[in-house]
């Protein structure tokens, strides 16, 4: 007698999803559930289902890349409004696209989707192609975008495999390790794949596709998942040994790196010197104190300025990025010349800014909060 511990799926001997990869063995009847389930609890009123008309369904599915459906659906409802078909959206200026489009964030996604329009209008004879290999060429159209178009518009039958995709399986199959990195991906994909229903007619195809993200994006979410409802609640590794929240695994935290650098706070009166940045890199483009890469470079960069040579620590900052922490050594100097009229904004790198004047300048927050408390100690 098998561990009540131990889920159905996992009690079986076939092979898991892929070599190398830790997952329990497919459902066989996963896609009948799924099918079942998706036609008695799933979403079947969203704006752009019940329909087959390719373009609707590219243009939703592009706007629910990374974005909710509660905020993508009035956005939906204007585009809709403004550009009633492919031709409309390929004929209109990028600037209205991206006007429309304001507000719903990763701009890139607007490009790319009057790119693609014009694409499918220029090359296609303004019909979106059906077969995923094709769909997929076509600009901001990824592997699974695609597979859920060719799903939808054409009941193709294709795999999908987003975000909420790889929670479902994670947890239902157990697959063991971070879905961003490319092995686990890959076998997600092959498990994706052999899960799809066989001898399926489209509307199958389409509640099957539409059940994946029904699942993970109601009952199988990253919080609370709801297993009590879930159609795979037997079977689903996660839920069996409790491990909802360890799977799927987490992205790998990596040691960041730390760098250090010195700023020069020199002031004159109620002044600081500031330094525009390089366009590229950190706080690109932003306004900040003078560098340098040790004490004694900076106190040779305060002497260029008009400083006394003299400069005295300020206490110690850390500020940290994506990929690294800037532990911050501030380093005060003085200069008694008066700045007279102070520097406006303008192409120089370097200006005289009164600290009552900081709202003016694009200041990286960190040194903005140095700048205050400095200014809270003038007397
Ligand atoms: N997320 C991505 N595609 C979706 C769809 N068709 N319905 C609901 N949420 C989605």
């Amino acid at each position: 007698m098998p561990s009540r511990l131990t889920p159905r799926s996992a009690q079986r001997s076939s092979p898991s999803a892929a070599p190398g990869i830790s997952a329990s063995a497919p459902i066989s009847d996963f896609s009948t559930r799924l099918v079942a389930w998706q036609r008695k609890h799933g979403r079947h009123d969203l704006p752009w289902q019940n329909t087959r008309d390719p373009y609707r369904i590219w243009l939703s599915e592009i706007m629910l890349q990374q974005t909710q459906v509660s905020t993508v659906i009035p956005y939906y409802a204007r585009f809709l409004a403004r550009f009633p078909d492919v031709a409309a959206l390929a004929a209109a200026p990028v600037d209205d696209v991206m006007a429309l489009w304001a507000g719903l964030g990763y701009y890139t996604r607007a490009r790319n989707l009057h790119r693609c329009a014009q694409t499918v209008v220029g090359q296609h004879g303004g019909a979106f192609p059906a077969s995923v290999d094709e769909l997929a060429e076509l600009p901001g159209i990824g592997r699974s975008t695609a597979a859920a178009i060719a799903s939808f518009a054409f009941g193709a039958r294709a795999t999908i495999l987003d975000g909420n995709v790889k929670r479902v399986l994670a947890r239902v199959f157990g697959v063991e390790g971070f879905p961003g990195e490319k092995k686990i991906e890959n076998a997600m994909w092959t498990l994706a794949g052999s899960l799809l229903p066989q001898n399926a007619s489209d509307d199958e195809v389409s509640a099957y596709t539409q059940g994946l993200m029904d699942l993970g994006a109601t009952l199988c979410g990253r919080g609370k998942p709801d297993c009590l409802r879930c159609p795979f609640a037997a079977d689903c590794v996660a839920n069996v040994t409790g491990r909802q929240r360890e799977l799927p695994t987490a992205r790998p935290k990596k040691a960041v790196p730390t760098r250090r650098t010195w700023m020069l706070v020199l002031r004159d009166g109620n002044a600081v010197m500031l330094e525009k940045r390089p366009p590229s890199g950190i706080w690109g483009g932003l306004w900040s104190l003078p560098e340098a890469a040790d004490e004694a470079s900076l106190a040779a960069r305060a002497r260029e300025f008009g400083g006394d040579g003299a400069v005295s620590p300020l206490a110690p900052l850390t500020h940290v990025f994506t990929h690294f922490k800037l532990d911050i050594e501030p380093r005060l100097a003085e200069r008694d010349r008066g700045v007279g009229a102070l520097a406006a904004l303008g192409d120089a790198d370097t200006a005289w800014v009164a600290l009552s004047d900081l709202d003016s300048f694009g200041v990286p927050a960190p040194v903005r909060k140095l700048l205050d408390g400095l200014q809270g100690s003038l007397i």
